[in-house]
């Protein structure tokens, strides 16, 4: 059985007194046995607040990114042993933003996913098509291409200890969501994919759907039969917000 995952991505956004109330807020509003994990991906100088606030709770938390190396004069960059020591359970790996205006190539998120699992942290892989390559009909070979980068490298059964957010571009920060279906047939394509390689990894993926998630159609969504939760940007930054999709998932 697949757990529900509801995931928020801060993206640069936060301050000290921002994440201490919303962290305060989720956990004052969710509990452990709940029908959904939780988890928040702040950046990177509030990742020790998180830690000191949510150790020992029900709430995960992660980086936003990683270099691929493990360590070395890479200024400015964080490696994932060093998430793992701030008490990081997950890593986004190939968020869209990172690809479109960090220039991260499939090659690149292959060996930040890679360095995810060397340094014992959960890669959350993000892939999706832009509107131009839905219009075109490449949406299944621009999303098989970006899954293909890591099984070529590092084999399918790197996906064991992973997690994949498929997140349509035209939909992120767009307030355009994907419709059930158009989510759920790219979430099934996906898991077929994997399956086809390895059945057993196919059945156990966990597949979050990110782009303009809200409390309003999270219920739809997360009903779908391959959709396992959500990778959530604008309406994780308010404890109500993000609530009402965890309360959505049941
Ligand atoms: P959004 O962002 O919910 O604001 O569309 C999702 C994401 O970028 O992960």
């Amino acid at each position: 059985m697949r757990r529900v995952l509801v995931a928020g991505n801060w993206k640069m956004h936060g301050s000290k007194t921002m994440v201490r109330s919303l962290l305060e807020g989720l956990l004052a509003g969710s509990s452990a046995d709940g029908n959904a994990d939780l988890a928040v991906f702040p950046s990177f100088p509030y990742l020790s607040l998180a830690q000191s606030i949510l150790a020992d709770s029900h709430i995960q938390w992660g980086g936003q990114t990683l270099n691929p190396n493990p360590q070395g004069a890479h200024t400015g960059e964080t490696s994932g042993s060093m998430l793992n020591d701030m008490g990081c359970h997950y890593v986004l790996v190939g968020h869209s933003e990172r690809r479109a205006i960090y220039g991260e190539s499939n090659a690149d998120v292959a060996l930040r996913f890679s360095a995810a699992l060397d340094a014992g942290l959960k890669p959350v892989l993000c892939v999706g098509e832009t509107r131009e390559e839905r219009e075109s009909e490449q949406t299944e070979a621009v999303v098989a291409g970006q899954l293909d980068a890591v099984i070529s490298s590092f084999g399918i059964d790197s996906f064991k200890h992973a997690t994949i957010a498929y997140e349509p571009v035209w939909a992120i920060g767009t307030g355009l969501t994907a419709t059930p279906q158009q989510a759920q047939h790219v979430h099934a394509f996906i898991r077929d994919k994997l399956s086809s390689l390895n059945g057993i990894m196919g059945s156990q993926i966990q597949i979050l759907y990110g782009g303009s998630v809200n409390g309003s159609n999270a219920a739809e969504l997360f009903a779908q039969s391959d959709i396992d939760g959500g990778l959530v940007g604008g309406a994780s930054l308010t404890a109500e917000d993000f609530l009402a999709i965890y309360t959505a998932a049941g």
